[in-house]
């Protein structure tokens, strides 16, 4: 038996109005955020990994049960690719799989990226699959790209993967990469084998599913008019 999920309602139908002064406002100024214990505890294990055998790194943030974080490590044979929730009731909730390069991390995501900054430990793929989406339009700041986080984001770096069930979301993420430099794509996702739990359930439930991909290597220019392209 499936149980229906509901699609998402929110009082905003268009990307934010706020959301390019936001941005400006979070990419000026250096924000910093007290690391909490066990953020701090589950970063330890990561780095432990790493340099017990040196590895490029994936990051799956946001990865509730893990069911993703273990898909892409089949992807990605020769990254350590890890997977980072703040839910030990989800994480509890992870099948294991015989593959040996991927590990669950208990942690706030932005700590982990606050510390990977710290380290100066580059991604080279994150994948931001179906946050939380926080559709009342007060609520812009708690969404990825509204928060004083998003900075960290981009200055990780890597092939950047980020889907939702509500297109907005992904169009204002991929409109924020944009107004930060970046170039990328938004679209519509094909039908394949879930990657997530929630993507198994919303395709169930015949939502429609949007992704953005775009890759942080890419700048895109400013003109002399401040026109990017
Ligand atoms: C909608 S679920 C998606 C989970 C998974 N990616 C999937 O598609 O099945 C969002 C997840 O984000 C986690 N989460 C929300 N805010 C977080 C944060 N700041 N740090 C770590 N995890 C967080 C929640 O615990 C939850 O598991």
């Amino acid at each position: 038996m499936h149980i229906d999920s509901r699609r998402v309602s929110s009082n905003q139908l268009h990307t934010h109005t706020n959301l390019p002064s936001l941005l400006q406002r979070h990419l000026q100024h250096r924000h910093r955020k007290p690391v909490a214990e066990h953020s701090r505890t589950a970063f330890d294990v990561l780095r432990e990994a790493l340099e017990s055998q040196p590895r490029p790194l994936v990051l799956d943030s946001f990865c509730g049960t893990g069911r993703s974080t273990a898909l892409l490590a089949q992807r990605h044979p020769k990254h350590l690719v890890v997977g980072v929730d703040k839910s030990a009731h989800r994480l509890a909730r992870h099948v294991e799989t015989k593959d040996e390069n991927y590990l669950l991390l208990q942690a706030e995501c932005e700590d982990i990226w606050q510390l990977l900054l710290g380290a100066e430990i580059p991604l080279e793929y994150h994948y931001l699959l179906y946050p939380n989406p926080w559709p009342k339009s007060r609520h812009i700041q708690r969404r990825v790209h509204g928060n004083a986080t998003f900075p960290w984001l981009l200055r990780l770096g890597g092939i950047i993967e980020l889907r939702s069930n509500w297109r907005l979301y992904v169009e204002e993420f991929g409109l924020a990469m944009h107004l930060a430099g970046y170039c990328g794509n938004v679209f519509l996702l094909p039908e394949a084998d879930p990657l997530t739990l929630f993507e198994e359930k919303y395709r169930a439930s015949g939502h429609e599913l949007w992704a953005y991909v775009g890759d942080t290597s890419k700048k895109l220019h400013r003109d002399a008019t401040g026109v990017l392209g």
